[in-house]
């Protein structure tokens, strides 16, 4: 079977053929009526959720099939100590697939490990979140007609902004992407996304500013200042408003440039820009319950359950995770794994936080 727990999972012929399906489910929705009929969806939130939790819902309802669940942690057996892994074991004993949130990074692949059903990653940590990145290039290919060629203003907390950290994954792979990163420095991308980038020889401007290259945008995606993960109310109130996009801003935009956001927004986007041709963050959220359509039609497909699993390779060591936000350091008897990044450096297999020797 094929799990999606970081959205480099799916190749680009796949992530093509996810778009191609969602177009079409868009059209002719009602052909697609009885597709998972009898299949069973189980949602796991640990963590809050709106868009994830009920347009994966939606889908499967779509599909003609089920969805059992939980929307938050104190209604399931985590607020007794139950370990993910435990749960996804018996959750799969009820359900055909799982989609699941965890506010622990590395959660996600600790729940695939022991997993006979598919699990899909609908965010785990401030690490990422790949179901939100299909809604996103669905809405660029929808919005803009391509997903090369483009520049991309990434605005806001790109620290902790998981569905930053996955939407630059993803488009590292399409051709001639110029990335903008506007950010205090604070909330600058973490390392193992920064050196994606590196890696990859992407193009990036660097700028505290989001009126500086406003004219040459795109697309603008927006975040959240993510006030759940930081470590002490001070340095999430230091930086909460640090950007606020403003009707009069688009001003210097390009005509056919997209606004995007994943929401909840707070105050990153003024409600003046939503009238705005160019705001798409509510299209965006149709685009996402698609995709998911088209996702939960692929994992269940014959095709996919006979695939390998294809986790992420992993070595024994005796170092320790430096984030303590990871599963390794979350869950008792947890065995740490180190994997390798292309050029040799060693990191941790569930959260990719680099390990010092
Ligand atoms: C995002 C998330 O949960 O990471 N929301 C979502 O899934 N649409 C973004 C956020 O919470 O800011």
């Amino acid at each position: 079977m094929r799990h999606l727990l970081d959205v480099c999972d799916l190749s680009v012929d796949e992530l093509g053929a996810l778009i191609k399906t969602a177009e079409d489910i868009a059209k002719d929705g009602k052909k697609y009526a009885r597709a998972l009929e009898g299949k069973k969806l189980a949602t796991l939130f640990f963590e809050p959720s709106t868009r994830t939790r009920l347009s994966f819902e939606a889908a499967m309802i779509e599909l003609g099939g089920s969805v059992i669940g939980f929307s938050e942690a104190s209604s399931s057996s985590a607020a007794k100590g139950e370990c993910v892994s435990d749960t996804v074991r018996v959750v799969s004993n009820y359900a055909d697939i799982i989609a699941m949130r965890h506010p622990i990074e590395g959660a996600a692949l600790a729940a695939a490990e022991k997993s006979p059903v598919p699990i899909i990653n609908a965010g785990d940590g401030g690490h990422c979140h790949p179901t939100q990145t299909l809604a996103d290039l669905l809405t660029i290919h929808r919005e803009i007609g391509r997903l090369d060629d483009l520049t991309i203003g990434l605005c806001g907390d790109l620290l902790y902004g998981r569905t930053v950290h996955s939407l630059i994954n993803a488009m590292l792979r399409y051709k001639n992407i110029r990335f903008v990163l506007i950010s205090p420095p604070e909330l600058r991308l973490p390392e193992y996304t920064q050196n994606a980038l590196r890696r990859a020889g992407a193009e990036v401007l660097e700028t505290s500013s989001l009126e500086e290259y406003m004219p040459i945008l795109d697309v603008l995606y927006m975040t959240r200042v993510q006030r759940e993960r930081f470590p002490s109310s001070e340095a999430y109130e230091a930086v909460k408003d640090c950007y606020r996009l403003t009707a009069a801003k688009l001003a210097d935009a390009k005509k056919d440039m997209r606004v995007l956001h994943p929401l909840p927004r707070v105050n990153e986007i003024a409600k003046d820009v939503d009238d705005d041709p160019r705001a798409a963050y509510f299209r965006q959220t149709l685009n996402g319950k698609l995709m998911r359509m088209a996702l939960l039609r692929y994992l269940l497909s014959d095709e996919a359950l006979n695939a390998d699993a294809k986790l992420p390779e992993g070595e024994q060591t005796s170092l320790k995770c430096p984030n303590n936000k990871c599963v390794t350091n979350c869950e008792s008897d947890f065995v740490m794994m180190a994997a390798r990044d292309e050029d040799g450096a060693l990191k941790c297999r569930y959260c990719e936080t680099k390990l010092d020797k």
